[in-house]
């Protein structure tokens, strides 16, 4: 998946690709770091109270306890920063200055490039986007191949700032690497590929390393859409020659805010600044203003210190781990997820590529017969499991699998249980064998639970449960995100 990808778990990875190996129960695997809510109880529709289990760490990400641990030791000495002459905001300063530089040793950054603190994946290639040079003989907008196996946020900022080609996956790794270089050979010249770390829906991915090779050797740059990669597998810019990296803090088990884009500082000092305001000039008259270069071009107005220093902290607490331990972990999850999802009757695991190398641990399924919606409504109420289902903010992708109708998303990290991943098994096992047991309907197009009698936490203000902020659609369309 990456060059730099850690040894992968050469038994299990050995053993996966034979055609009679059945993943052993996972029952027993502990998670491999603690994360914050890990032991939360939440109601069933029959009264109950369940551990959460949460299969949708691919969506948002559970607080590493190591991060949360670290942001309440930094509250206290929060205070202003970048501009302020007391002794907390200098402390403050430092934190975030320091966290900038972690984020960057995380992904391997080179010494010259720039390391920017943005919100998420989104906001990081949506910068990208407004840096890519125009062509300067024509001036026309650059140029860049993206696939369309992408996330929306790795394929619509293209196609608005940029002049953007997309290009069909093909039926395997290999018949798609040949129809990217055979597109930037006769189709180009390129100024960049788009490239994913790992699917948000299958967990595959092209070869890094065969990707950057044939992007370089056409004289374009790569960035990694790094959202599903960097929280699963080790990742170095400097290793793999990839140009820019774009992550997300909520999915690296930092969920405080920050996001970051690192890569290649030509492109960024000169670009369009992403946000116009202080602190990215240098000097501002009426008729005229000067621009920083650097971080400060790109991060006007004041920036997101805990986000920063909680995504730092998540840093650190990965590269702890052994990598080989995650890998193990991870792929014994992802595993026994698809094998015991497979033999289920009337249960389709949707794949990209079968000839993928070492996937990370998002799996995808369908359950014939039943709206996926439905589905991941009764994973909820009736076992307290926690999934996703839609279109993944990958509707080509889905389009052309055949699944425009949606599917449901499973997805684990190093605060999954082995026990989780059963409980989903047995879950879809029930059923396709008995059915549902509650009454479930369609409201404003969700799947809903009729009369649902689950109450909500305590304390918190909250008069209900609510399934998604897409609601009040005035096209009348049933949001299927
Ligand atoms: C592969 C991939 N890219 C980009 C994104 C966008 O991430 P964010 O919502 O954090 O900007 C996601 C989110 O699910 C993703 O999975």
């Amino acid at each position: 998946m990456t060059a730099t990808a850690a040894a992968a778990p050469t038994a299990v990875a050995e053993h996966a690709a034979s055609p009679t190996y059945t993943p052993a129960r996972v029952d027993g695997v502990a998670a491999v770091l603690p994360v914050v809510g890990a032991d939360t109880l939440v109601p069933l529709v029959d009264g109950r109270r369940v551990p959460y289990a949460n299969l949708d760490v691919a969506a948002s990400a559970p607080a590493l306890q190591a991060v949360a641990d670290h942001v309440d030791r930094v509250l206290p000495l929060y205070a202003s920063v970048h501009r302020g002459a007391g002794y907390l905001s200098q402390v403050s300063t430092a934190l975030y200055e320091q966290a900038r530089r972690t984020i960057g040793a995380f992904v391997g950054a080179r010494e010259d490039d720039l390391v920017l603190v943005t919100r998420n994946t989104t906001d990081s290639l949506n910068l990208l986007a407004g840096c890519v040079p125009a062509d300067p003989a024509t001036g026309a907008p650059g140029r860049v191949l993206v696939l369309d196996i992408e996330h929306h946020a790795n394929l619509l900022p293209w196609q608005r700032d940029t002049d953007a080609t997309v290009l069909a996956g093909g039926p395997s790794v290999a018949a798609t690497l040949d129809a990217v270089r055979e597109e930037l050979r006769d189709g180009g010249p390129y100024a960049l590929v788009a490239i994913t770390g790992a699917s948000n829906v299958t967990g595959e991915a092209l070869s890094v390393a065969a990707v950057v090779e044939i992007a370089h050797a056409a004289g374009a740059r790569v960035v990694l859409d790094g959202a599903q990669l960097v929280p699963h597998r080790p990742f170095s810019l400097a290793a793999s020659g990839v140009d820019y990296v774009a992550f997300s803090g909520h999915k690296t088990y930092a969920p405080y805010g920050a996001g970051a884009l690192v890569g290649r500082r030509d492109w960024l000092d000169a670009g369009t600044p992403y946000l116009a305001g202080g602190g990215a000039v240098r000097r501002v008259r009426v008729a005229e203003t000067t621009w920083h270069e650097g971080p400060a071009r790109h991060e006007a107005g004041s920036p997101n210190v805990i986000g920063a220093v909680a995504l730092a902290a998540a840093a650190e607490a990965l590269r702890a781990v052994d990598p080989a331990e995650l890998a193990v972990h991870e792929a014994a999850l992802r595993d026994r997820l698809v094998a015991g999802l497979a033999e289920i009757d009337r249960v389709q695991v949707v794949r990209c590529w079968a000839d993928a190398v070492d996937p990370v641990g998002v799996v995808t399924f369908t359950v014939a017969g039943y709206d996926p919606g439905l589905v991941a409504a009764f994973l909820s109420a009736e076992h307290g499991i926690g999934v996703r289902d839609g279109r993944f903010c990958a509707h080509p992708l889905l389009g052309r699998l055949g699944f425009d109708a949606g599917a449901v998303r499973a997805s684990v990290g190093v605060g999954t249980p082995g026990a989780d991943v059963e409980r989903l098994v047995a879950a879809v096992r029930s059923l396709v064998a008995d059915g549902p047991q509650a009454q479930y309907d369609v409201v404003d197009g969700l799947w809903v639970v009729v009369d649902d009698p689950r109450p909500v936490p305590e304390g918190l203000g909250l008069d209900g449960l609510l399934a998604t902020a897409a609601l009040g659609d005035p096209t009348g369309c049933t949001p299927i995100l």
